[in-house]
């Protein structure tokens, strides 16, 4: 590896996670049990939700969080297009439709016209994703949800921890599920959490989490626990591990700092790039504020003579890695194809698709290479200028 290369994301990992899962590893309990239960406890102390229930992934959550709302074959379930496909993909598990729609142009989060467009009599829940990091509109979704009798599940996958108007992301909705992926601002590999104040979908999480037993298996193997259990309904395998807390315990502890790591970065490229009209810089509402899990800036290509993949290269030739968030879900294959969707039914997302590029933003940055990004953006842009 070139050693000059910026790297688009780096883990954020120090000794005390090394520690903590050589602890895990010498104690010989490597799946779910006490660390688990204390990552748990620990994540919803500091979100302030009822109850956090710990899983393999977000999409895993999502699954779950989907079967305690009672979502069944033929439901219909309103999901934005500027999203990774596990969004929409919870939905199809069922049988279920996901009715995909589009995004407001200055957030890219869930239209609010488009949600009230896209009620039918089989709508029964609405997914907003906090795109980037960004909260949406949740008064005005929780508003519609309550008006047509909808469930809502935010996917958080991107905006652990955020605000908004003052409330932290986990503690609003019915249900927040967040993503604990290598790349996000919590890392545990692969992980998910549930976080709701609602006991009976966090109880039916927690049993279909392992194979729908009636406790926590955990407890069966432990000195406390007995060899009796129960299956009460066909559940998934899709527990959290004790060597997944062993990051995510020490991560945990520094969530905030990292947080401000990442917001600093954030308001350092605003300042950077202000004035560079090749670019349209994220725009963030008032009322709210964004995990800056990613730094999306959307390229103002009628000013430029390269397209996007062509600067992304340029970009990388210049050792500076960038990501691109997202492929709409209704330019991919299955989705256009089984729903029959189309680019003039997305209108936002599909124009903002072909401009679109994430800086890097991650604990670890230092203030030099945040300069580097300033600069080779700046001077490349400028080179490409129409
Ligand atoms: C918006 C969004 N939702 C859901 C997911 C799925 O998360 P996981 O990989 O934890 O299943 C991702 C992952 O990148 C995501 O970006």
């Amino acid at each position: 590896m070139n050693k000059d290369y910026l790297l688009f994301h780096k883990p954020f990992i120090s000794e005390e996670e090394i520690d903590e899962m050589t602890d895990t590893l010498r104690s010989g309990w490597l799946s779910m049990g006490p660390k688990t239960i204390r990552f748990e406890e620990e994540f919803n102390k500091y979100i302030g939700a009822k109850r956090s229930v710990a899983v393999s992934s977000w999409t895993a959550a999502g699954h779950l969080t989907l079967e305690a709302f009672g979502i069944e074959r033929g439901d219909e379930v309103i999901v934005p297009t500027m999203t990774f496909p596990a969004t929409a993909e919870i939905v199809c598990y069922f049988g279920a439709k996901p009715v995909i729609v589009d995004v407001d142009e200055d957030t890219l989060n869930i239209s609010l016209e488009e949600i009230e467009k896209a009620i039918t009599p089989k709508t029964k829940a609405i997914i907003p994703v906090h795109y980037g990091g960004q909260p949406c509109d949740l008064d005005e979704i929780q508003a519609i949800a309550s008006a047509h009798n909808l469930k809502v599940l935010e996917d958080a996958a991107h905006s652990l921890p955020a605000t908004y108007k003052d409330k932290k992301i986990g503690t609003i909705s019915d249900v927040t599920c967040f993503s604990f992926y290598a790349t996000k601002t919590l890392s545990t590999g692969e992980g998910g959490m549930i976080c709701t104040n609602n006991e009976e979908i966090a109880e039916r999480c927690a049993i279909m989490r392992l194979h729908g037993i009636n406790r926590d298996a955990w407890k069966r193997y432990s000195e406390a626990g007995s060899w009796y259990y129960e299956v009460v309904a066909p559940g998934y395998k899709y527990n959290f591990t004790d060597l997944q807390a062993s990051l995510g315990l020490p991560q945990l502890k520094k969530v905030d700092a990292m947080w401000e790591w990442r917001k600093k970065i954030a308001s350092r490229y605003f300042d950077g790039l202000k004035n560079l009209d090749l670019i349209k810089l994220p725009v963030v509402k008032s009322d709210r504020e964004s995990s800056w899990h990613l730094f999306p800036v959307r390229l103002n290509l009628e000013m430029l003579t390269k397209n996007r993949a062509q600067i992304i290269d340029e970009l990388k030739n210049n050792n500076v890695g960038v990501g691109v968030h997202f492929m709409p879900v209704h330019q991919h294959l299955y989705y256009s194809e089984t729903f029959n969707l189309d680019d003039k039914n997305f209108p936002v997302a599909s124009a903002a698709f072909p401009r679109l590029m994430s800086l890097p933003i991650y604990p670890g940055m230092t203030d030099q290479s945040v300069e580097k990004v300033i600069n080779t953006v700046t001077d490349l842009l400028n080179k490409f200028r129409r």
